[in-house]
């Protein structure tokens, strides 16, 4: 199938090439020129693991292409993906100006196809409510342009005839940074919503190879559940499952304060509770709290809606300020232990919101770094990706070291800020040798307390 993916950010990238890799044709659009010449040479913008080899792969095959030009894009793709940025306005709501202009810019080429139908698939995560939108701006796109085509082409008639056909589908996706590749072909569902049964059979087609397990792990597995909804409830999938996801964080995080409160375990506690099939084992890993790109936008654009229709989420509320509040516990936990922060030095062990990513985006080690500057702490830094790469640069009121022996250095305390698995086979004795004082805050309870003791640390987790 000719597909087209308009928005190369991380959904739009991972999205095109995905569908090269099961064997459409894709051709990925973006005006931005020095990222379209990146990709074409075979580079990607992020880290993403897998997601270079399958680049290349594909483009070799001929499947994969990048281009500037919309117009080109729209004539090639039978399915045209929006994949632009949402990003959150100061309010918490989402700024749709890049879904905007590229729904008008389809609109203006729908004009060329001659009248072959189009499903346009709003992949960007969108407030709820936007494909009716969506649809209204493309049609306008059309109108106009046709109007241009009218004053060019009086007489003309054949033109108008054959009149774009189009419709729109919401195509949320699920991907997590770090693993976007591997759950692209690993869905748990694939939802599709519009109310139009031609759409949805052309995506049915589309995602025929993943859904019948082609590219899964474990091809031995019964297909991916396809869920068709109307557009509305598709477009809330999305919002509320990242909302249950973020707010299921903030539960165990607020359980895990009480832990330390009562000297109780959360970690033992999370597996007790997980063990309920009701409850599930996942995403209740205590720590400092949820970050990303995702989860904060999408909690306040929820909370945001919701006010917008005279409703108050109380629910969600509470979950972002548990998430606030939990950023701090680590300073809380310095001080218990350091008391005062002024002129000592802190280590932090990893900088991105999660590992497997160079994803920075409300990264909560962005916060305790503030926090820690303006308690007139030095704060130190050694992220695996972070380090190695440019972004480093971008960073303030921090100095990011290459390797964690030098960070150790002279520190009064380290803090795991993200949980790198390679943190975990780190030469700690020899660490503890170099540091003030061997003092370890584990923000993920990720490292191994008795091993971490055993190499003269003194440790403390959150809840455990
Ligand atoms: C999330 C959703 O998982 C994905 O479905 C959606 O499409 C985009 O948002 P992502 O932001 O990549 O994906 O990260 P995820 O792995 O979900 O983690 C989000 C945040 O929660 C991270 O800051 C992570 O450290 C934190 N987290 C996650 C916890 O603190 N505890 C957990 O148990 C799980």
């Amino acid at each position: 199938m000719r597909v087209c993916v308009i928005g190369t950010g991380y959904v739009g990238l991972v999205t095109g090439a995905c569908l090269a890799h099961i064997g459409h044709h894709v051709i990925c659009v973006d005006n931005n020129e020095e990222k379209v010449k990146m990709l074409q040479s075979g580079r990607s913008p992020i880290f993403e693991p897998g997601l270079t080899e399958i680049m290349q792969s594909s483009s070799q095959a001929g499947l994969l292409e990048f281009t500037t030009d919309l117009g080109a894009g729209v004539a090639h793709g039978t399915v045209l993906f929006i994949a632009v940025g949402t990003p959150p306005l100061p309010t918490g709501e989402s700024d749709t100006r890049y879904v905007e202009a590229v729904a008008r810019g389809i609109g203006e080429h729908l004009n060329d196809s001659q009248g072959e139908y189009k499903v346009i698939v709003n992949k960007s995560t969108v407030p709820i409510g936007s494909g009716d939108w969506v649809r209204a701006i493309v049609q306008s796109g059309v109108n106009e342009s046709q109007k241009t085509l009218v004053g060019a082409l009086v007489g003309s008639r054949s033109t108008l005839e054959q009149a774009a056909e189009f419709d729109v589908v919401s195509n949320p996706e699920f991907l997590r940074e770090g693993s976007a590749v591997y759950d692209t072909f690993n869905p748990d569902r694939i939802v599709l919503g519009s109310n139009c049964p031609q759409a949805i059979a052309i995506m049915q087609e589309l995602y025929e190879p993943i859904t019948q397990r082609q590219f899964a792990a474990n091809r031995d597995l019964p297909s991916v559940p396809v869920l068709v909804t109307d557009l509305s409830s598709a477009e809330m999938i999305k919002y509320a499952a990242n909302a249950f996801l973020a707010t299921k964080i903030s539960f165990i995080n607020e359980v895990a304060n009480i832990c330390d409160r009562v000297g109780a375990n959360v970690t033992q506690v999370a597996q007790g509770i997980g063990l309920d099939s009701r409850i599930g084992n996942k995403f209740l890993q205590a720590g400092i709290g949820w970050g990303g790109s995702c989860f904060p936008k999408d909690v306040s654009a929820l909370i945001h809606t919701a006010n917008d229709y005279g409703y108050e989420a109380h629910l969600l509320k509470a979950a972002v300020s548990v998430n606030q509040r939990q950023r701090l516990i680590l300073i809380e936990k310095l001080q218990q232990v350091l008391k005062i922060l002024k002129g000592k030095t802190v280590g932090l062990l990893g900088l991105t919101f999660k590992p497997d990513t160079d994803d920075m985006r409300d990264a909560p080690a962005l916060h305790l770094i503030e926090q820690l500057n303006r308690l007139g702490a030095t704060v130190k830094a050694y992220d695996p990706i972070v380090s190695q790469s440019g972004l480093r640069d971008g960073l303030s009121g921090v100095i990011v070291e290459t390797d964690a022996e030098r960070l150790a250095d002279r520190c009064d305390a380290l803090v795991l800020v993200t949980d790198w698995q390679q943190f975990r086979d780190l030469d700690y004795s020899k660490m503890a040798s170099l540091m003030n004082s061997p003092v370890m805050i584990d923000g993920r309870n990720f490292l191994d307390r008795q091993a971490l003791e055993q190499c003269g640390f003194q440790y403390l987790g959150v809840g455990s």
